[in-house]
Formats: structure tokens, C-alpha cells, sequence
């Protein structure tokens, strides 16, 4: 098969993570015979430093004549001063409002290597298999009208039907794939947004009977999310809700630099980017954790190309990598040597090149 990856490093540890992932996207083509054509565009910081646009029209264009995207990280205290309309992240924010991703979907799994990682109990922590579908183009982030003056500030919170149906729609199908139970996290005794939201949610259970549907508060959810979290299958929420309560759901598996996610549509065009940040303190030093970009490239090969065993094959190296006790710094397993992003990578592309691929299917939410 051959496909087109627009690859957008973006800034901070973005280029050392994305071209960790690249290398195995490469190691997959050869193994499996598929020709993937890279290019390589500019967002974010990088892009401000270039054009003074952090999202060019030459990226968009790119990107548009693309199969999938893989994106590393945008943001730094470099930028941090500059007026909103030149900061990173509006890069980030412009190019998933401009290829209508509003499904973000966020895989979080205990991996029983690194259950010491994780700052819960071993007995809390193993067992986590929960997938979190955050909305990722409405809400409080986008809606009209903001403003903010010396002793005044305005931001609006709002949902239409269409966009609350789709992300509801897109969930419930998740459910249905995997153990069937979906919690719809609102804070509808306050918000008329989450009234509608969980109208709608109500609405749309009549399609999927074969999945269980709670609807749960935002607080209460923050909660079980630390003492039961293995109670949870799937997860949808509004953009917000989200954007926190996945943050809070990374630290189970030991390290934000593990997590995987996968913004897309209908039509199952997407951009796939670890869930961390740019990391700048970390930056350049050869030390940042791959694997979230490794496994947002497994998502791209199993979502996007529909390339099964090549996402099974990718999830296993990094399973079986972390399994021989080889991990990064941010892991933090007392009495284990720390590897760097390029040692590690080269252990996860030794592993590409000399694995069995079994059935059992790491990572995966379908
Ligand atoms: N999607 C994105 O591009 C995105 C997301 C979040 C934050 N940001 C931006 O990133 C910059 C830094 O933000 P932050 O510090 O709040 O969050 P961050 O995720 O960049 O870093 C938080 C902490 O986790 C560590 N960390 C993150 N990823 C790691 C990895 N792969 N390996 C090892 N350690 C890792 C960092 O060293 C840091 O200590 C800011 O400019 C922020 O706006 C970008």
C-alpha cells in the first residue's frame, strides 16, 4: 500500500519524538512492503520563527493532500510572551478547527512493566484499560464571544446538537467495540451546555441497547478516575472536561510520555500526536520518552490505513521493549539503567525486525 504522512515536528522535544516514530513507520514499511511518502511541514513555534504564522498555508496544503498526519508537540517559553494571535498553540487549535477533527481519542492502558511508575497503588493502578473520546473543536476553547480588558474577562461556553451528536455517536461505537460500558461525563445540575448534552446522550442510547450508559458528573468522575480507574471502558466528554481529565488519566500508566491520541472525523482523516506537551525542559538532551509518538503512529497505521497487524506489530514491540526492563528517565523505575530516545527507539526497531506478532492487540481501543 502507499501513503502519503504529512509529519509536523513542531517544537521542544517535538522532532526528537516524532523522528523516533518516523523511523519505525519506516521499519514497518519495509517489513510489510508498503511505501509511505513523508514530508515534512512546519507548525507551531517553529513556524512563528519562519513566517510569523503558526499555522502557514503551505502546512495546510500539505496536509491536505495527505492519508494522516503525525504531529509532535508545539509550545515553549521562547513564545510564551508573544501576542495571541503568534503563540504555538493556535497552531494546534487552528489545524484541528480547519480539518474538522472532533474526535479526540485518548487509549490509556496499565502496562504491568511500569506499574511502578505510577504514583496510584499497584492494586488501583493494573488493570486500567480505559479509552477517554474528548469533543476537540467546540466549547469553551472556541466559542464567540471572548474578551478580556484590565478588570473584565469573557469566555463563552457553547454546543450545538450536531456537534454534541456526532462525538456522542462516536463514542457509543467505541463502547460497543470494546467492553460495551460508556460513562458521559457532563455537569449538567449547573450547565445548560451539559442539560443538552445528556438530552442528546439519552437520545442516542436508543441506537446502541447492547451498551451500558452512565452518566456521570465531572467532579465526581475526577475521583474514580484516582480511586477505581479500572471501573471505567469508555469516556466521552465535552472539550474541556476532557482536555483535564485526560491529563489526570495519563499518570496511571507512570508518565504522560506513554500516552497515545488520535484526533479524526467521519471519514477517518486524522492527526496523530502524543498527548505531552513540548517538554522544554527536557528539550535537545536526548531524553524525552518516544513511546506516546510511537504508539500515536500505531493508531495512524490501525485508524487511518486500516493496516492491523503493522499497528498489533508496533504495540508489541514497545510492550515487549518495556517488558525487558528498558526504560526512559521520565519512568522512574528505581535500579533500572535509563536509556536515552535514541537507545530506546533502537531497542523498539531491533524488536520490529525480530518479532513474532501474536494476536493479543496491546493498545488497541477497537
Ligand atoms: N499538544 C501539544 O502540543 C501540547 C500539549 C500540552 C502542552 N503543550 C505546550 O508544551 C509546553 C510545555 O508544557 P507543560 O510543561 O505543561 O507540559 P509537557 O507535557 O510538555 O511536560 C510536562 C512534564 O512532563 C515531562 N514530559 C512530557 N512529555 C515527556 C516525554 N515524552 N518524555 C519524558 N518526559 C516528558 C516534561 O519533561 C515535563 O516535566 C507549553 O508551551 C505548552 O503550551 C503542547
Amino acid at each position: 500500500m502507499e501513503k502519503t504522512i504529512t509529519v509536523l515536528p513542531g517544537d521542544g522535544i517535538g522532532p526528537e519524538v516524532t523522528e523516533a516514530a518516523v523511523k519505525v513507520l519506516q521499519t514497518i514499511a519495509k517489513r510489510f512492503n508498503h511505501t509511505f511518502n513523508l514530508h515534512y511541514e512546519l507548525i507551531g513555534g517553529a513556524a512563528i520563527d519562519d513566517c510569523e504564522n503558526p499555522l502557514p498555508e503551505e502546512t495546510i496544503k500539505q496536509c491536505s493532500q495527505s492519508d494522516a498526519i503525525l504531529l509532535g508537540a508545539v509550545g515553549g517559553p521562547k513564545w510564551d510572551q508573544n501576542p495571541s494571535h503568534l503563540r504555538p498553540e493556535k497552531g494546534l487549535l487552528a489545524i484541528r478547527k480547519h480539518f474538522g477533527l472532533y474526535a479526540n481519542i485518548r487509549p490509556v492502558k496499565a502496562i504491568p512493566a511500569l506499574l511502578d511508575s505510577s504514583p496510584l497503588k499497584k492494586e488501583v493502578a493494573e488493570n486500567v484499560d480505559l479509552v477517554i473520546v474528548r469533543e476537540l473543536t467546540g466549547g469553551l476553547y472556541f466559542s464567540e464571544p471572548r474578551e478580556k480588558s484590565h478588570d473584565h474577562a469573557l469566555d463563552t461556553l457553547a454546543y450545538s446538537r450536531t456537534e454534541i451528536e456526532r462525538i456522542v455517536d462516536t463514542a457509543f461505537q467505541i463502547a460497543r467495540s470494546r467492553r460495551g460500558k460508556l460513562a458521559s461525563v457532563d455537569k449538567a445540575n449547573v450547565l445548560d451546555t451539559s442539560k443538552l448534552w445528556r438530552e442528546i446522550v439519552e437520545e442516542k442510547r436508543q441506537n446502541y441497547p447492547d451498551v451500558e450508559l452512565e452518566h456521570m458528573l465531572v467532579d465526581s468522575t475526577a475521583m474514580k478516575m484516582i480511586t477505581q480507574p479500572s471501573a471505567f471502558d469508555v469516556i466521552v466528554t465535552e472539550n474541556m472536561f476532557g482536555d483535564i481529565l485526560s491529563d489526570e488519566a495519563s499518570v496511571i500508566t507512570g508518565s504522560l510520555g506513554m500516552l497515545p491520541s488520535a484526533s479524526t472525523r467521519e471519514d477517518g482523516f486524522g492527526l496523530y500526536e502524543p498527548v505531552h506537551g513540548s517538554a522544554p525542559d527536557i528539550a535537545g538532551q536526548n531524553k524525552a520518552n518516544p513511546a506516546a509518538t510511537i504508539l500515536s503512529a500505531a493508531m495512524m497505521l490501525r485508524e487511518a490505513f486500516q493496516m492491523e497487524t503493522e499497528a498489533a506489530a508496533v504495540e508489541e514491540a514497545v510492550f515487549n521493549v518495556l517488558n525487558d526492563g528498558n526504560f526512559t528517565g521520565d519512568l522512574q523505575v528505581e535500579g533500572k539503567r535509563v536509556l536515552s530516545t535514541t537507545e530506546w527507539t533502537a531497542k523498539v526497531l531491533e524488536e520490529l525486525d525480530s518479532e513474532f506478532v501474536s494476536d493479543s492487540i496491546m493498545f488497541s481501543y477497537v
